[in-house]
């Protein structure tokens, strides 16, 4: 008999509770899999909940950074990316040969990573931050010079939040986010106008200037449920609008452009999700298993602890 997909969500859950496994599900994948996941949120989120982990095996819906860094976390745990060939495009833009050149040039910079970065970029950075602890973790840090990398559009959001630092930015950023246009923001309110815009500052300055808020995924979706306003004009990765309109029939949401689709959070499939859980504990398992090695876990985990030090 066919399944469906109730059913095999259903067959999830048995799995899960077979195999003692948890599952962590960015909030840009897809409802169905988010029904079924044990925790839920943005990047900061994520992190923090893998550090509350019981369960022997993890399995991640997102992209490879976001994974790696629960594993850097929960080292003695089995870490599994549910689709192994969903990366972000942003994490992979600067090596660690690139910053450590311009820490000889500029030894008095303290660098900050967004975490959307590899583990061996990590090792040469002082502090990690998310779209949601950026601004308190560079406002709590005693240094004034720093080094943001790779989003400048994230960095010049904090540099505009924190007037007193001074913060050298380079010509990285998120792709998807990137490519929504300044003009993209008049066009949705001439057709929306009584919709309040809610957009991530991985989008351009030009957009977060003409924003009602700029705040990480959760910060989006915690702005909108609360907010009196009825009508959402949503500036990050569609499947929040999305998610949103599940959590609040009475409202609308719009999605600010139709570019802002992230076609890596979008590769993994209820399917993959399945097909790992059914394979965890055979050797298929092992091509979605994040393997790292002890001493790089030692020397990126420095900047992550750090990002939860201030962060928390
Ligand atoms: P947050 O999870 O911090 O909102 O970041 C969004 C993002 O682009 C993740 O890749
Ligand atoms: Fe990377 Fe941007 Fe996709 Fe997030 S939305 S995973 S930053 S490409």
């Amino acid at each position: 008999m066919a399944l469906n997909m109730n059913d095999i969500q259903q067959e999830i859950l048995r799995l899960k509770k077979e195999k003692d496994i948890c599952i962590l599900a960015h909030s840009y994948q897809g409802h169905e899999i988010i029904e079924t996941s044990d925790f839920t949120g943005d990047s900061y989120k994520l992190s923090v909940d893998a550090t509350k982990v019981t369960s022997k095996n993890i399995v991640f819906c997102g992209v490879h950074f976001m994974a790696e860094t629960a594993k850097m976390l929960s080292p003695e745990k089995n870490v599994y990316l549910a689709n192994p060939a969903a990366g972000c495009p942003m994490a992979e833009q600067m090596d660690p040969e690139m910053i450590c050149e311009i820490k000889k040039r500029e030894p008095d910079r303290k660098v900050v990573a967004y975490i959307n970065t590899t583990a061996a970029l990590k090792t040469v950075c002082d502090v990690c931050v998310t779209s949601s602890s950026a601004v308190k973790i560079v406002s709590a840090m005693p240094e004034k010079k720093l080094l943001f990398i790779p989003d400048c559009n994230l960095g010049s959001f904090v540099q505009k939040a924190c007037p007193d630092k001074d913060i050298m930015l380079l010509n990285g950023g998120c792709p998807v986010h990137a490519a929504v246009l300044p003009e993209e923001v008049a066009e949705a309110k001439a057709v929306h106008p009584n919709a309040l815009v809610l957009v991530h500052p991985e989008c351009r300055p030009a957009i977060s200037e003409q924003a009602d808020y700029v705040g990480s995924t959760t910060g989006i979706i915690n702005y909108a449920v609360k907010s009196d306003a009825k009508e959402f004009i949503i500036g990050t990765e569609m499947s929040i609008a999305e998610h949103l309109q599940y959590e609040c029939p009475d409202k609308k949401f719009y999605v600010l452009s139709k570019k802002i689709m992230c076609p890596n959070m979008k590769l993994t499939t209820l399917m993959d999700l399945y097909n790992i859980c059914r394979a965890i504990g055979t050797d298929e398992a092992k091509l979605n298993e994040i393997v790292m090695d002890s001493e790089l876990i030692a020397k990126a985990r420095v900047c992550i602890d750090e990002m939860l030090r201030l962060g928390g």
